[in-house]
């Protein structure tokens, strides 16, 4: 079990690329006013107020205690659910995911959930980390823990679906895939790589000192410089993107 704790500060301080890039599902989603829509993984609650804002009716859940806190606070009805494992009396029309699937190890247990989730003919859009997402940089940490003596694969919270794998989950629950992708997707890192470990990878510095995240962190970072930075245009992530529509066939 990975250790995430989430600080909406930070987050929203460090990481607002994630709701701007995010913007791209709801095109694919097409919410109409007056939808009651899901959005899983709301995280801080700024693209479930875009679709309010649009005349949907929203509710988000989020595993994170102080997510759901934050995205009340900005007025989301945002409930406390793990999505592996959710259920719900309420029905919606769809299912909205931005950046918070990969959190979610058993892709089979997200897509069943979702599938009981939706009214006949609901739809379900999402985006999350593809396979080989950040893929220099996980190889950085992975170098930093194994000089210390530490076990990377228990300390990945990340699963990066395959597009493939992940299309057969969809459709063997018995969804019709209308639109999926693989997307390379450099993403700028504007605060740099160091401030996006320290809010996106804490599992992999838990019980650090601050001198042994500070060492932690130079590594990664000389690890990734020769192909994640430049003078020009600073520091990149080398995200890989899975976005992709599917929709419940009516009965
Ligand atoms: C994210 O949750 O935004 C994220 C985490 C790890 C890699 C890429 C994106």
């Amino acid at each position: 079990m990975t250790n995430q704790i989430w600080n909406p500060h930070e987050y929203r301080k460090s990481a607002d690329f994630v709701p701007e890039m995010g913007r791209a599902v709801i095109e694919l989603l097409e919410p109409k006013a007056g939808e009651r829509i899901l959005d899983l993984g709301c995280g801080t609650g700024v693209l479930a107020k875009e679709l309010a804002a649009g005349g949907c009716t929203v509710v988000g859940t989020d595993a994170s205690p102080e997510m759901v806190e934050a995205a009340r606070t900005a007025g989301v009805d945002a409930r406390l659910a793990d999505a592996q494992t959710l259920k719900m009396d309420e029905k919606f029309d769809a299912v909205f995911s931005n950046d918070a699937i990969h959190w979610m190890p058993d892709h089979y247990a997200v897509v069943r959930r979702v599938w009981n989730l939706l009214v006949p003919g609901g739809r379900f859009a999402a985006e999350c980390g593809g396979e080989g997402c950040v893929r220099i940089i996980r190889e950085g940490m992975k170098i930093a823990l194994i000089k210390r003596g530490i076990d990377y694969k228990a300390r990945n919270p990340w699963k990066f679906p395959e597009l493939g794998t992940f299309s057969d989950i969809l459709e063997n629950q018995g969804f019709r895939v209308k639109f999926i992708a693989r997307i390379d997707r450099p993403t700028p890192l504007v605060h740099g790589l160091r401030r996006w470990l320290e809010v996106f990878s804490a599992s992999h510095t838990d019980g650090f000192t601050s001198e042994e995240k500070e060492a932690f962190y130079k590594e990664v970072e000389d690890y990734c410089r020769p192909t994640l930075y430049s003078e020009a245009n600073g520091w990149s992530a080398d995200y890989v993107r899975l976005r992709f529509l599917a929709v419940k066939p009516e009965e």
